[in-house]
């Protein structure tokens, strides 16, 4: 997980440089951070515990530096641990974003050549055993590529050598991208960090290395010999990379929400018509996705069951591979991936691949390795999303996914205007005076011990989607679930007080939901009612009104501030969720 910044130019601020690019990145991890500079011939590194938002750096002036943010899986969150992470001699500094595998056995062969490590990390392999192919005939470049060769799992890893004035990198699985500036280059795990200063950009391909110096040199790993560099220029529809007026990331995105639906409303007529003749054609289609993407798939069978009476399966893309020995060359595998980074997702999808399938991405993030991988993409073009809780790309997902349905049966204009019905209940559900009485119903929540959310229907994947929401950021155990599912055992846990959340829109769903409701509340629950119009049962209600098909997507918006108020109200940050990384890049 992890977020990877290096820069190395005509500047002589490195330092500064990477610590603003790193800040950029925290959303990826942020147990720790640190960053190495180049001084003269030798490296000086700073390294901290926390959070780098309010932190300072204290770093000589150079024109090379190369940092990380941690997401710690091998060693506890020391500044020991922290990255970058050095030889023995303490001339090569190496950021990694991954677990290296083997790093065990790498590590013991290590000790008996008399290698002394200072961390728990499986990182700290990595210098030392560059240090010990340096040793060797072989210069900078080749003692890294025969080093990273020797690594089992998914690395992605920046290496500084103080004796040298290049930066070098090389992947695979994880990301990397190089922005190529006026004699400067930029290196990071994802181009917001550096969208402001270049759009001139190489995503790196697995098992690629680059060298930055003056120049850009791009090598393959397997073979040694050097590639052509083909810099693409990325375009963003949304720029906004800071959080403006709003206090956090999470409140800004949510509010964003209404244009990204727009744009997908006005834009995505062709492609989404090209996808469902995909679907059409093929024997078998399969949503794949983590988390909050998995639920936005969850969403899309139900949809597709409804409006284009066609069967499409779900998967928690973690459990694909136990489920995936029917794929053909005729099967459909639609990602769905926020980042485009998930392993969880990308991991199947090679699978897949094997088998002949056709893929689709359905990502927010361009260049991104689920995007490079697909036969056929979409992107959502919501903009860069910085909260660890997904909001504005699982709204952009849904909304693909109506445009999809109806366009399987040719009415996309009702899709569209279903959409844009959508946005403006949004914008009305964000207005003060509705976000204030959802405030309330937070503060109320903010103190549960636990909640359950229920939903039928469409809305089942609402309180998958609801419950995640509100547990991770706010910790307050909660539990989403099918309405009917209740009595068969969960309803044993409600007594006097419990909050239970319920989903009622005015669809097929309304009455039976509404039963669900009345026999919880005979047991003692405390009912917070989603719904067009209020309803006897209801202790607490917030209005979300009806849009028919499109109700699903406004109704979540409302959970979303309401998590996002409940974190606030606990003193907690929304934005960054203890545990939790943006991009998850292990598994
Ligand atoms: C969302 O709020 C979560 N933090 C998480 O479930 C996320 O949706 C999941 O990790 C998948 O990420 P992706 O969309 O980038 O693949
Ligand atoms: N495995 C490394 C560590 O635990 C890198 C983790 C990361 O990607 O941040 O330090």
């Amino acid at each position: 997980m992890c977020g990877i910044f290096a820069y190395i130019g005509n500047k002589n601020d490195a330092a500064n440089i990477a610590f603003e690019g790193l800040k950029i990145l925290e959303y990826r991890g942020y147990d720790s951070w640190g960053i190495a500079v180049k001084k003269g011939k030798n490296l000086a590194v700073d390294k901290h515990v926390g959070k780098i938002g309010g932190a300072s750096v204290n770093l000589p002036k150079s024109n090379l530096a190369i940092g990380h943010t941690r997401w710690a899986t091998h060693g506890g969150v020391t500044v020991a641990n922290s990255h970058p992470h050095l030889d023995c001699r303490k001339e090569i500094a190496v950021v990694h974003n991954g677990i290296v595998e083997n790093f065990e056995q790498l590590k013991e062969e290590l000790i008996k050549k008399g290698h002394k490590f200072v961390s728990e990390t499986d990182t700290e392999v990595i210098p030392h055993l560059i240090e010990e192919n340096l040793k060797g005939s072989s210069g900078f470049a080749t003692s890294v590529r025969k080093s990273f060769n020797k690594l089992k799992g998914l690395n992605a890893i920046v290496i500084a050598y103080a004796p040298s004035s290049e930066i070098i990198a090389v992947k695979n699985g994880s990301p990397l991208v190089v922005g190529l500036g006026k004699d400067e280059f930029y290196l990071a795990s994802d181009i917001s960090s550096f969208i402001e200063k270049t759009k001139k950009v190489i995503f790196l391909k697995d098992y690629e290395m680059v060298i930055l110096g003056k120049d850009i040199e791009l090598i393959s790993v397997p073979s040694g010999k050097q590639l052509e560099v083909v810099p693409e220029t990325v375009t963003w529809k949304f720029e906004l990379s800071s959080m403006g007026k709003f206090p956090h990331f999470m409140i800004k995105e949510i509010y964003e929400q209404p244009l990204v639906i727009r744009n997908i409303a006005e834009n995505y007529e062709d492609e989404i018509n090209a996808l469902s003749k995909l679907i059409k054609k093929a024997r078998g289609t399969y949503f794949i996705g983590a988390g909050t993407a998995f639920h936005a798939g969850l969403t899309g069978t139900y949809l597709f069951s409804k409006i284009a009476e066609t069967h499409v399966n779900t998967a928690v893309a973690s459990e694909f591979n136990y489920l995936e020995h029917f794929l053909n060359k005729e099967s459909l595998v639609i990602a769905l991936s926020q980042s485009g980074e998930t392993i969880d997702v990308i991991e199947p999808l090679n699978r897949a691949k094997v088998r002949g399938s056709k893929i689709v991405a359905i990502t927010n993030v361009l260049g991104s390795s689920i995007y490079r991988m697909a036969d056929f993409k979409i992107l959502l073009n919501a903009g860069p999303e910085k909260a660890v809780a997904s909001t504005k790309a699982y709204i952009a997902k849904l909304s693909v996914l109506l445009m999809l349905v109806f366009a399987m049966v040719e009415k996309t204009a009702d899709a569209k205007k279903l959409l844009l019905l959508a946005a403006d209940e949004i914008d009305r559900i964000l207005e003060k005076k509705n976000s204030a009485q959802i405030k309330q119903v937070a503060k109320f929540l903010s103190i549960a011990s636990n909640i359950y959310v229920i939903g039928r229907g469409v809305s089942y994947p609402s309180a998958l989607e609801a419950a995640l929401k509100i547990k991770e950021v706010s910790y307050v155990p909660t539990e989403g679930l099918a309405g009917g599912e209740l009595k068969h055992g969960t309803i044993a846990l409600i007594s006097k007080g419990t909050p239970v959340i319920v989903f009622a829109p005015n669809d097929d769903s309304f009455e039976s939901i509404i039963s669900n409701a009345i026999e919880i509340k005979s047991r003692g629950g405390i009912i917070i009612g989603i719904a067009d119009k209020n309803q006897p049962v209801f202790d607490y209600f917030l209005q979300v009104k009806d849009i028919k098909e499109a109700s699903y997507i406004a109704q979540i918006v409302a959970i979303q501030l309401l998590a996002y108020y409940m974190a606030v109200d606990l003193n907690l940050d929304p934005d960054k969720p203890r545990n939790l990384a943006k991009s998850v890049t292990v598994k």
